[in-house]
């Protein structure tokens, strides 16, 4: 598989080995890519030339699902939503497709043994959590994991299966109560923790849409929980931080007349905060 230096970044031929739909509009793609595989950690993304064409000129950024180091193989999950993922949802076994990656920095899982970690997933923000719910198992034990995983409705809840089969206690929440808690996943969430005294040894992971993650953001503040990192998707273009195309503001300590914040850019500087840096907008 040739490889072409970009600067920091590496360019990958990467081979579709298969492509097919999990769910109404919902695709799972897997290609082989042993640098990608085997230098990525949970939370991180790569960036994808959707054609072969330079038309989108644009790649689209998508986050690591699985990777696989022994056989050199990595997963996307992805939503069709517009032109760039119908053109990827194309591709047939056997295409080769470039791909950017790993990039951005991932999830903090943390170095204590007692803490117990809380995966809070929405929609196609469960795309990522798989993978750092593999990641968490083996570091900490898949006891330690709890998943609550959040849709629209019962098919719209992607990788409740495979959380399942992780060995992991799963609870799916549906916004039209058509399966598990009737409610938003948030509400699953502060359920949860409401029950406890003590969240300082709770560790919390969540990806899904802005709206959903800030209000994980603000319960996790409201019950000082130990940690809790959101992976942000924010629109993007380079996707390897030289354009500021992905800009986020977060937090700082203020000197003098400097604003209390400054611009992170997502791509390079995340996608993984701490939710309690974040200016929720
Ligand atoms: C770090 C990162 C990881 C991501 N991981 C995944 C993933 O694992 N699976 C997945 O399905 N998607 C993921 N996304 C979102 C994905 O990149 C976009 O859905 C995709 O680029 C859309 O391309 P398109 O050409 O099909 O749609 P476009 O034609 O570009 O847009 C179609 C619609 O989608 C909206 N849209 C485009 N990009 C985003 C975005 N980043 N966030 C929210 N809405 C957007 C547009 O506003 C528009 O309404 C990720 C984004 C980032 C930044
Ligand atoms: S997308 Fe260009 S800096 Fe992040």
């Amino acid at each position: 598989m040739p490889n072409t230096p970009c600067g920091m970044k590496s360019i990958y031929d990467c081979k579709l080995i298969e492509q097919h739909e999990v769910s109404p509009g919902v695709w799972l793609s897997k290609l082989t890519g042993p640098e990608i595989a085997r230098g990525a950690v949970a939370g991180q993304f790569v960036n994808v030339q959707v054609a072969k064409t330079t038309d989108p000129l644009l790649r689209r950024p998508f986050s690591l699902h699985a990777v696989d180091r022994e056989k050199g193989t990595f997963s996307l999950l992805y939503v069709l939503v517009g032109r760039g993922t119908a053109l990827l949802h194309r591709y047939v076994s056997g295409d080769i497709i470039s791909v950017v990656g790993p990039l951005g920095n991932g999830f903090d899982l943390g170095d204590s043994p007692d803490a117990e970690h809380i995966v809070v997933a929405g929609g196609c923000g469960a795309a990522p959590l798989h993978f750092l719910c593999d990641s968490l198992c083996e570091k900490w034990g898949c006891e330690k994991v709890t998943v609550l995983v959040g849709g629209k409705s019962k098919d719209a809840l992607l990788c409740e299966d495979e959380f399942r089969e992780h060995g992991v206690l799963t609870e799916a929440a549906t916004d039209d109560a058509s399966y598990g808690y009737g409610g938003f996943v948030t509400q699953l969430l502060q359920a949860h923790l409401d029950k406890r005294s003590d969240a300082s040894n709770l560790r919390i992971y969540s990806c899904g849409p802005h709206g959903m993650m800030r209000e994980v953001a603000r319960i996790c503040s409201e019950h000082e929980v130990q940690s809790c990192q959101v992976s942000l998707e924010n629109k993007m273009a380079c996707g390897i931080g030289v354009c500021t195309g992905c800009i986020q503001k977060i937090k700082k300590q203020s000197q003098g007349c400097d604003p209390a914040w400054e611009y992170k850019r997502v791509c390079a500087d995340g996608p993984v905060f701490e939710a309690e840096n974040i200016i929720w907008e």
